[in-house]
């Protein structure tokens, strides 16, 4: 079974920051160790950081889709897109928001009903196109719809909500820390969310934390149904 791309990629890929005069070719030569002192510094990110950096991930996978014509590499990159963004949307919701809420107050609590709002509407989106194959009409058109609204959805967070959630926490000395270990409990979050996208689960915590994350284990057991079939 091919795995996500993200599984099969070195351990430095999700770090955005080495110690200086340090390359990822240098780094490759390290124990191991080495390696995960080195991943323990650099994984010291900011939650915008490691947000920003997932939103590229969803990004690369979308031009490859289409930017192709090989129906092979769309439905390969297709499935990378919706493995993306399921994951990324339900951490943030996990994590994120009711971060939002707890650091920005009320500020705070509208951002992340308007992100809800946003998300439920591309997870709509990302459950027609999920359900598609790469040879249908419409596979292009329906992932440039969602795409339409993703792009806005990405500016306001990396413009307007993350800026806003720093500058708060940089504010009072008592949350020092707090968004590096924003960042390590959403890329921790990730590894256990859903891998397709359920609407109906809702956008609210306590739902998705029952609702949704059952669905976990299923999309992971129907994804290798589908690619080991008896
Ligand atoms: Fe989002």
């Amino acid at each position: 079974m091919a795995l996500p791309k993200l599984l099969t990629i070195p351990l430095l890929r999700t770090t955005t920051t080495l110690p200086p005069r340090l390359s990822l070719k240098t780094a490759k030569c390290l124990s191991r160790p080495e390696k995960l002192a080195l991943y323990s510094m650099a994984s010291k990110t900011t939650v915008s950081d490691t947000i920003r950096e997932d939103h590229r991930a969803i990004e690369s996978a979308y031009t490859e889709v289409v930017y192709s014509s090989d129906q092979e590499h769309q439905t390969r990159y297709g499935n990378q897109f919706t493995w993306e963004l399921a994951r990324h949307s339900i951490a943030e919701e996990l994590i994120i928001y009711p971060a939002f809420e707890k650091y920005l107050g009320s500020e705070g609590k509208e951002m992340a009903e308007k992100d809800r709002g946003q998300h439920h509407r591309l997870k709509e989106h990302l459950k027609r196109f999920q359900n598609m194959r790469s040879s249908d009409p419409d596979y292009i058109p329906q992932i440039q719809a969602l795409y339409a609204d993703l792009q806005q959805h990405i500016k306001e967070e990396e413009h307007d909500d993350l800026p806003a959630l720093e500058k708060a926490l940089v504010r009072d000395t008592e949350n020092k820390g707090v968004s590096e270990t924003l960042a390590k409990t959403f890329e921790r979050t990730k590894m256990f969310v859903p891998s397709r996208s359920h609407p109906s689960a809702g956008e609210k915590p306590a739902f998705e934390s029952v609702m949704g994350l059952l669905s976990a284990p299923v999309d992971k057991l129907a994804d290798m149904l589908r690619k080991f079939p008896k």
